[in-house]
């Protein structure tokens, strides 16, 4: 049964902004990206919302709901009672464009920081040769949609903006992670990982793993065993002296 929703969406610019309130129509089966999409439809043509498949895989309607990073294409309003205020705001972590439409380039800049696969010199393509085992390893990091909601989360950045020259953030210490475990990449990811990513602001609060849509187990099969991989590096006098003698 369709009914009205008390809705407060939040509405400005880089500048300044404010909570919006707004009634507007429910019905069965419907998304918080719907209820945003009749706004623009009938009371606010120009708020800007970002958004793309509205299916949970392009990762582009990231937005806080109740305070709470979610996407909105995939927050049902069955989940909130028929007389709960929804309250929709940006992401906090990064800076407003306009309306619920953040800057993101944060996460394109950390992105490139990282080195590309690095497979062993004079090793063709058509020589690589992986294990099952290996190849599966990695496939629960592949179904990232680089929705950012574990960047926006994790509080070493939230809650400490001038920590972003020198963190990573969990979704690209995952991607390191990825590639460390890859049995072909020879670069030295576990002292990038702490020395130019820093991993080691990372104290496994394990934020970043709640809110993520996929369900990437992020801290648990990346961010612990990358830090164990840093722990043996300096405490174990021979894998510190292998690494000096193999890179690895
Ligand atoms: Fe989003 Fe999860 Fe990827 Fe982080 S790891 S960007 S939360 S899909
Ligand atoms: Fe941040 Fe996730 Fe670590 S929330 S502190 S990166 S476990
Ligand atoms: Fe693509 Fe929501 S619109 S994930």
């Amino acid at each position: 049964m369709a009914y009205k929703a008390k809705f407060k969406v939040w509405r400005g610019d880089a500048e300044a902004g404010e909570l919006h309130d707004f009634l507007v129509e429910v019905n069965e089966g419907e998304v918080v990206l719907d209820i945003i999409h009749r706004l623009q439809a009938t009371e606010a043509p120009d708020l800007a919302v970002r958004w793309n498949c509205k299916a949970g895989k392009c990762g582009s309607c990231s937005a806080e709901i109740n305070g709470k990073p979610k996407l909105l294409c995939m927050t049902r309003m069955s989940t909130f009672t028929e007389d709960e205020v929804v309250t929709v705001t940006p992401m906090r972590t990064f800076p407003v464009i306009r309306d619920l439409v953040t800057d993101v380039s944060f996460n394109y800049t950390k992105a490139r920081e990282i080195p590309s696969f690095t497979p062993p010199p004079g090793l063709a393509p058509g020589e690589y040769r992986m294990r099952q085992v290996d190849v599966e390893r990695s496939q629960e990091f592949r179904k990232c949609i680089e929705c950012f909601l574990c960047q926006n989360t994790c509080h070493v950045v939230r809650d400490h903006e001038d920590n972003k020259e020198a963190f990573a953030g969990p979704r690209y210490l995952m991607r390191v992670a990825e590639l460390e475990m890859h049995p072909l990449d020879v670069a030295d990811r576990v002292a990038a990982a702490q020395d130019e990513h820093g991993l080691g602001y990372c104290n496994i609060t394990k934020c970043c793993t709640e809110v993520c849509p996929e369900h990437i187990q992020i801290t648990d099969n990346a961010l612990i065993p990358m830090k164990e991989r840093v722990a043996d590096r300096k405490y174990d006098p021979i894998v510190w002296l292998g690494s000096k003698l193999f890179k690895r």
